[in-house]
């Protein structure tokens, strides 16, 4: 590439990461007024915490050279879908399902693909509902759809995520029989203990109604 094409490279580049903000700051708008309106109706949040990135350029590039893709503004598009990224936490694994809900009616937001590992559990014991969505993003003269990915957990599954992923990056390709058994072990625990507090909360909210 000469230095024109490595200029121009650089300011798609930057407009690139400009949408992709763009679409996370619509994204948690909306996010916030579903939940405002959530706690307006219901007086109960479903969303515990909201936290939200733009992949790294280390990441985008390990990625792209994963695949065996150029790193190009054109592939990062094309093959990346993690540049913008959400994750929601959730107290109960049921404000998931009720957020899934809200989001996949809202007509302008299209769903690309999902996939629920609440209900499929990954083999590790990983639970999550994720989501890659595009985001319209209204600028002055047009209307562009963003991808985001949405990731949503339990605050039980995010802890134990947090740490599963530390032992993925510091064992690589081979991570010890028994840590493994270890890990899953936990993941199963924090699944009976989420679904044991909804029984709870369902007891509580039951209780309540009647004593209205
Ligand atoms: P990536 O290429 O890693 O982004 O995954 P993917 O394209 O197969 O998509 P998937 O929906 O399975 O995963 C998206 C993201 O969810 C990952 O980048 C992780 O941040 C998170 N994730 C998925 N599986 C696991 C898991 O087993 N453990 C942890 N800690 N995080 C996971
Ligand atoms: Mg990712």
């Amino acid at each position: 590439m000469d230095l024109p094409q490595v200029k121009d490279e650089l300011v798609q580049f930057n407009e690139m990461i400009f949408l992709y903000n763009s679409a996370m700051k619509e994204f948690k708008l909306r996010l916030e007024i579903l939940r405002d309106e959530y706690k307006f109706v219901h007086q109960y949040d479903p969303v515990y915490d909201v936290l939200s990135r733009i992949k790294s350029i280390d990441s985008i590039t390990a990625k792209l050279a994963k695949q065996g893709k150029a790193i190009t503004v054109e592939n990062i598009e094309k093959y990346v879908d993690d540049i913008a990224g959400i994750r929601i936490c959730c107290n109960y694994s049921t404000d998931i399902y009720r957020l899934v809900d809200m989001l996949q009616a809202q007509k302008d937001i299209e769903i690309i693909n999902s996939k629920d590992y609440m209900n499929e559990t990954k083999t590790n014991g990983y639970r999550g509902y994720h989501m890659i969505i595009t985001m319209p993003v209204h600028l002055a003269g047009r209307v562009v759809p963003v991808k985001v990915e949405v990731q949503l957990r339990t605050t039980a599954m995010n802890s134990w995520a947090i740490l599963e992923d530390v032992l993925e990056n510091t064992y690589d390709d081979y991570l010890p029989e028994e840590l493994m058994k270890d890990i899953k072990e936990c993941a199963d625990m924090l699944h009976a203990v989420d679904k044991r507090m909804i029984r709870i909360q369902d007891e509580v909210s039951q209780y309540k109604k009647e004593r209205q």
